[in-house]
């Protein structure tokens, strides 16, 4: 199955800083635990590339996807990885075309009608809605719907989602789904609060399969 219909089905993508390569393999268990076979490993620490190697070892019915993506060169290595799909924060040209090239499913960011129009312009319909709660939220989303629900485009909004708000944003026909930290967040796994994790992902799961 490809990525972004796992993800689709799934509807709720954790979004991790994993600082240490030693939390890779009880994070990713603790999310299968929960139910949860998906996961971003951020590219915002020294770990990233070594902790997506040992998750993607270790447990192949992951699927690893990779996040913050600022540069093209990274991509060839992700492809060799077994990365599953990528994210952007912005809607970079050399990244965008770079993906396109190697055929690698990547989600660039988006917030503004003309960031969205460029993005499907380049080809992109599955878009990160980024950063959402500074950016207007869901009350931007269903403007958004307005002249883009047509087209096919689906957004992943993160950036602030939560569980207090997860379920407005599941609720727009226009979100495929969400992404967000607040059950993997960056405390929980340094203080190797696995169980906790494991909770909160079923808790966060069983939101999602409310609102699919
Ligand atoms: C990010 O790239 O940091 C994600 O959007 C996660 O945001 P959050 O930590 O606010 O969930």
């Amino acid at each position: 199955m490809h990525a972004f219909e796992v993800i689709e089905k799934l509807r709720v993508v954790p979004v991790a800083v994993i600082e240490q390569v030693e939390s890779a393999l009880p994070l990713a268990e603790a999310l299968l635990e929960g139910g949860l076979n998906l996961i971003e490993v951020t590219l915002r620490t020294e770990a990233a590339f070594e902790t997506i190697g040992a998750i993607r070892s270790s447990y192949p019915e992951m699927i690893v996807g990779a996040g913050t993506i600022l540069d093209a060169g990274v991509l060839s290595r992700l492809v060799d990885l077994g990365v599953g799909f990528g994210v952007s924060p912005g809607l970079n040209r050399s990244v965008a075309e770079e993906a396109q090239r190697v055929g690698f499913p990547l989600t660039p960011g988006v917030i503004t009608p003309t960031e969205v129009e460029r993005a499907r312009a380049m080809g992109f319909n599955r878009l990160k809605f980024f950063p959402a709660e500074a950016s207007g939220g869901v009350k931007m989303l269903k403007a958004l719907a307005g002249p883009y629900g047509h087209t096919g485009i689906r957004f992943i909004p993160t950036g602030g989602i939560n569980l207090g708000n997860a379920a407005d944003y599941l609720s727009l026909p226009i979100v495929a789904a969400i992404g967000g930290s607040w059950f993997v967040d960056k405390k929980l796994i340094n203080d190797g609060k696995y169980t906790e994790i494991t909770r909160l992902t079923r808790e966060a799961m069983s939101l999602a399969a409310g609102n699919s």
